[in-house]
């Protein structure tokens, strides 16, 4: 039969963050691999993490302690399975990732030996996160990339953007996923890739707010297409925000890591009182989501631009050697942080729902699995406790590759994917529209769907996303593709599903709080949104 596909592969991966990498390099010795990366491979999360990965490395520290503050975070939606799983599996996850070259931060104790240092994060009961300074991320994703780019067997597609999964909807064929069309920017042409398996890795959905922490291409693109393939999407109403971004007009959304509090920088009012101890015994250190809503609770109240965070009680060199990447960036701004406090804003962090997975990563279309910040592993509820994430990257990568590697023999490569058509589309003659629309898109997520929601506001949120709709479909069907009218079709499809779920929660529990429904409501359910049948 004629091939149709411009390229071929066992596993294609979508997305080159820790978690695509992950299962690239854990699939390579035997299978072929293509990766894909929207733009530069080392750009996504992953690079600027910061704070660290959690695991037990210290004697006074357990597995069960790890578990059990993962589930108090959760606010009662974590899947004590998923939790379990990845907790068990941490430090042999770390070891790896070790053995790799990543040089985690050490230290000698006491009696001269030397130990990792290990990081203090809220909602942790134990110091219990493994670092790289204030830049774990460019260590972990420059070491893997370093492994990918010497392997014979990773192809490495760099500046291509997945457009859509092939499925048994394009071919007559068993449901599945047999491959993708992506977007090959340097050639302005939709390419066909035909694999026995693919993986989503493809980050999260932050973009969606008009503040975020998050890199561009965290665009929510495959939630948007695996649920545009039928797949389930589970807890999209829990959208983590990040309680201290720098507020800075030249700063575009810096992270100040947690690790700063965990050595005991503190949150003051413009007038330089402290106020943390007034909404939780445990402060600054409180989990998340309850840091980030007494700082946008004191902001609204006070009508203030921004909280500070003060670490001043540190030595300079204590701070420049613990935080080096965010010394020298507030320096540079001017603000000196050894004797000044750093002011901080809230902003869109971390989508703990996402594309609903089993614990081999395996979505519920065969053929097709999700893995880190897309998935939904059940590991985070309605919370994710701070450093978890990198961690479940891992875990779950090397689950995906179990599966995939058992089932390698009994599946083959579909020979007749249908090309991509464009004998209907033209060249947009509007680019405003598509600037609008996704200005417009992101300030009232931001507005309406924040971090303190109502029922109106989210309905509001769902009128307009309904009008968005119309116009990007109508869009899409008539002009080329390009990479603002990809990413601003997904972000609108996880805009509404965000919307959806926030909407069928009649509750606040964890990341989600609606006004009208304050209480929490038991038993804790989890949001699963399935998509219509086409
Ligand atoms: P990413 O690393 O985001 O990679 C996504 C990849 O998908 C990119 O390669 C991108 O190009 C590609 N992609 C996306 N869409 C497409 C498409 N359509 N076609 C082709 N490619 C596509 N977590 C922790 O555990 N500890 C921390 O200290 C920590 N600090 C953080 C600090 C910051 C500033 C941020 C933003 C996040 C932090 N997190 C932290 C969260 C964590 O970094 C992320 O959850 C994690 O890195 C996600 O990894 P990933 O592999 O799933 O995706
Ligand atoms: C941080 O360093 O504060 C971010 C950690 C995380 O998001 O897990």
């Amino acid at each position: 039969m004629k091939q149709t596909s411009d390229y071929q592969c066992d596993a294609l991966i979508i997305g080159s963050g820790a978690a695509g990498l992950t299962l690239a390099l854990q699939l390579a010795d035997h299978t072929q691999v293509i990766v894909l990366s929207k733009g530069p491979l080392t750009e996504g999360a992953t690079y600027y993490a910061q704070g660290g990965i959690a695991a037990v490395f210290d004697e006074n520290d357990s597995i069960e302690s790890h578990i059990e503050d993962t589930l108090i975070a959760g606010a009662g939606l974590c899947d004590p399975r998923a939790v379990e799983f990845t907790t068990r599996q941490a430090k042999e996850c770390l070891q790896w990732l070790i053995q790799l070259g990543v040089n985690f931060d050490q230290e000698a104790n006491s009696n001269g030996e030397t130990r990792y240092h290990l990081n203090q994060e809220g909602g942790h009961s134990h110091r219990r996160i493994l670092h790289a300074a204030d830049a774990t991320g460019r260590v972990v994703e420059t070491t893997l990339v370093d492994q990918v780019r010497r392997h014979p067997n990773i192809r490495l597609f760099e500046r291509y953007n997945a457009v859509d999964l092939i499925t048994h909807r394009h071919i007559n064929a068993e449901p599945g996923c047999y491959g993708a069309y992506i977007w090959n920017r340097r050639a302005e042409r939709v390419e066909t890739v035909s694999a026995r398996f693919v993986a989503l890795a493809t980050g999260g959905a932050s973009k969606v707010y008009q503040y975020t922490s998050n890199p561009d291409v965290a665009s929510g693109d495959g939630i948007a297409m695996a649920w545009r393939a039928g797949c389930q999407v589970e807890n999209m109403e829990f959208n983590q925000f990040h309680p201290t971004c720098l507020f800075h007009p030249k700063a575009h959304t810096f992270l100040l890591t947690e690790a700063l509090r965990g050595e005991g920088a503190v949150l003051k009012r413009p007038d330089g009182s402290r106020f943390m101890p007034e909404f939780h015994p445990d402060a600054e250190l409180a989990p998340r989501d309850i840091v980030a809503r007494a700082i946008d609770y004191e902001m609204k109240r006070l009508g203030a631009n921004c909280m500070y965070l003060d670490i001043s009680h540190q030595s300079e060199d204590f701070i420049r050697k613990h935080f080096p990447t965010i010394y020298d960036k507030c320096l540079s701004l001017g603000i000196d942080i050894s004797r000044e406090p750093m002011p901080v804003v809230p902003a869109a962090h971390y989508t703990c729902g996402g594309v609903k997975t089993d614990l081999r990563a395996r979505t519920t279309l065969p053929g097709l699995y999700a893995i880190g910040e897309v998935a939904c592993t059940g590991l985070h509820g309605a919370n994710r406790m701070a450093s978890n994430s990198l961690l479940e990257c891992v875990v779950f990568a090397r689950a995906a590759a179990t599966d995939i590697s058992e089932q390698l023999a009994g599946v083959s490569l579909r020979q007749d994917l249908p090309a991509w058509d464009e004998s209907k589309v033209i060249n947009s003659d509007e680019e405003v529209v598509i600037q609008h629309n996704w200005h417009e898109l992101r300030l009232f997520m931001w507005d309406y769907v924040g971090i303190v929601r109502t029922s109106k506001r989210l309905q509001r949120a769902l009128n307009r996303i309904e009008l968005l709709q119309q116009e990007i479909h109508e869009y899409y069907s008539n002009f080329r593709v390009s990479n603002d009218l990809l990413e601003l079709r997904n972000l609108v499809q996880v805009a509404e599903l965000i919307v959806r779920s926030a909407m069928q929660r009649k509750e606040s529990r964890g990341l989600h709080y609606n006004l009208d429904y304050p209480q929490t409501v038991k038993p804790a359910q989890s949001t699963v949104l399935t998509p219509k049948a086409k």
